[in-house]
């Protein structure tokens, strides 16, 4: 194929799809263009060995969608910026000529509805035009009349080029924090754990994102996509789905909090969110890797573990699709897939914790679901969560009766004997009414 039809086929699968897939071609292209070992030592490079894919990448920048015109103006930086001396003049003139475009287009995101707030998705065209100081008073002249003085003022941009001559260093701090924070805008945290951790049910081969079918490379099974969330659930799966779309719309504000307190028997609201929070904070102490939030719902315990360990570290894994759609909508950006706890779609030893919140007494089969949640955990990784136990009688009654389906209802001993038949270590026991908090380590080999 040639270097135009391979750059041509590469925008393409930038095109279409969704988010993630998006975000996976374009580390494709990346990974394509930039060398992983820098030919000089202090920078890497770009593989950048003729004008096509710079053709290709210009040429298709105004067809793209304002998210992908960001990252390709952030990769056309890059490229400028980690080759600046060597790249060759006719390289440089070609991306330069782009300039009134670039700010075209930048014009059109801030006036689109799809960039408002501190998300404006310009941050890689600031980069790129940083390039420019030739250019600087065009530059200044559209971007201050487009975005105002001030916020003109506010991306650098001014800075940098004024202070190219009487102070390059300076000129170029600033140049590298835009292109650091445009990095980090246009380069999706998700594709590891998509590329890594996420695997398939049956065999726990890795799996192909690059068609619209997800499709594993060691036993073909496929899976489809249910908006931006993979479904991987195994074909023999008979899970039952229990939360339907008028139960998972009052969850967060009625069902959840009136769940706990009865099944609790926490009539004097001992379990807080801040107890929760601090139970989390408390124990889970994760090894290198991402954080599984198991049967997510619509995301109560996983915004608590984004709040402590980032988005960017955690994943969360539901069966429900109702529950797994409101949780997208939730939390934006996070990384969810639907699963089940009896096959969990993940690697073996890729997680560096897992935290299962109010969840245990709901799943099929919880000694399965501990021994998965074992199996996916790396050495020293932990394991925390909360359920319930079952009361005496006759307060156990309504723990039964408040069950719109099957409930399991634990004993401390009960508990214990799951987490030790799974070979993993108890770190805490903590009991308050009815509800019991755990801790878990799986040992170091
Ligand atoms: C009470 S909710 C807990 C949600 C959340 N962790 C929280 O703290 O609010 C229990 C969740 O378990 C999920 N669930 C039930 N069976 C499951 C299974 N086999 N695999 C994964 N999740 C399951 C349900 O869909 C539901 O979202």
């Amino acid at each position: 194929m040639s270097t135009n039809s391979r750059f041509n086929k590469l925008i393409l699968d930038l095109s279409s799809g969704r988010d993630i897939l998006h975000s996976l071609a374009f580390e494709r292209l990346m990974n394509d263009l930039w060398s992983a070992k820098p030919l000089n030592p202090s920078r890497s490079v770009f593989l950048c060995n003729d004008l096509a894919c710079i053709d290709v990448l210009i040429e298709s920048i105004g067809r793209l969608t304002p998210a992908l015109q960001n990252k390709i103006a952030w990769l056309l930086g890059a490229l400028v910026d980690a080759e600046s001396g060597t790249l060759e003049l006719d390289k440089r003139r070609k991306i330069r000529a782009g300039i009134p475009e670039y700010l075209s287009i930048v014009e059109n995101i801030l006036r689109s509805d799809h960039s408002v707030g501190d998300a404006k998705e310009i941050h890689g065209f600031i980069f790129l035009l940083g390039h420019f100081p030739e250019d600087a008073s065009l530059i200044g002249g559209r971007l201050s009349d487009y975005l105002g003085q001030d916020a003109y003022q506010a991306t650098n941009l001014g800075l940098v080029f004024s202070l190219l001559e009487d102070h390059p260093v300076r000129s170029q701090f600033l140049l590298a924090y835009q292109g650091a924070m445009a990095c980090n805008q246009v380069c999706d945290a998700r594709t590891s754990v998509f590329k890594n951790v996420l695997a398939c049910p049956e065999c726990l081969g890795k799996l192909d994102y690059s068609a619209d079918i997800i499709c594993c490379q060691k036993c073909q099974s496929s899976y489809e996509w249910c908006s931006d969330t993979p479904n991987l659930i195994p074909k023999d799966c008979v899970d039952p789905e229990e939360y339907p779309e008028s139960l998972v719309k009052i969850y967060g504000a009625e069902t959840r909090p009136r769940f706990v307190r009865v099944m609790g028997q926490d009539w004097l609201s001992l379990i807080t969110h801040d107890r929760e929070q601090g139970y989390l904070n408390q124990f889970l102490r994760p090894v290198d890797g991402p954080i599984l939030d198991l049967a997510c719902g619509i995301g109560n315990s996983t915004q608590l573990l984004i709040d402590i360990f980032g988005r960017a570290r955690v994943i969360a894994v539901d069966y429900s699709t109702a529950m797994i759609q409101h949780c997208e909508r939730n939390i934006k950006g996070s990384t969810l897939a639907r699963g089940s706890s009896s096959a969990l779609p993940i690697a073996n030893e890729s997680l560096g914790a897992v935290n299962c919140s109010d969840a245990l007494q709901a799943l099929p089969d919880p000694q399965q679901a501990i021994l998965e949640v074992a199996r996916c955990m790396r050495p020293g990784a932990s394991f925390t969560g909360f359920t319930f136990l079952e009361a005496s009688w006759p307060y156990s009654y309504f723990q039964h009766r408040l069950h719109f389906a099957k409930r399991h209802l634990f004993t401390l001993d009960g508990i214990r004997g799951f987490l030790e038949s799974s070979k993993l270590e108890i770190v805490d026991l903590m009991v308050i009414e009815q509800a019991i908090f755990f801790t878990a380590k799986k040992p170091l080999k």
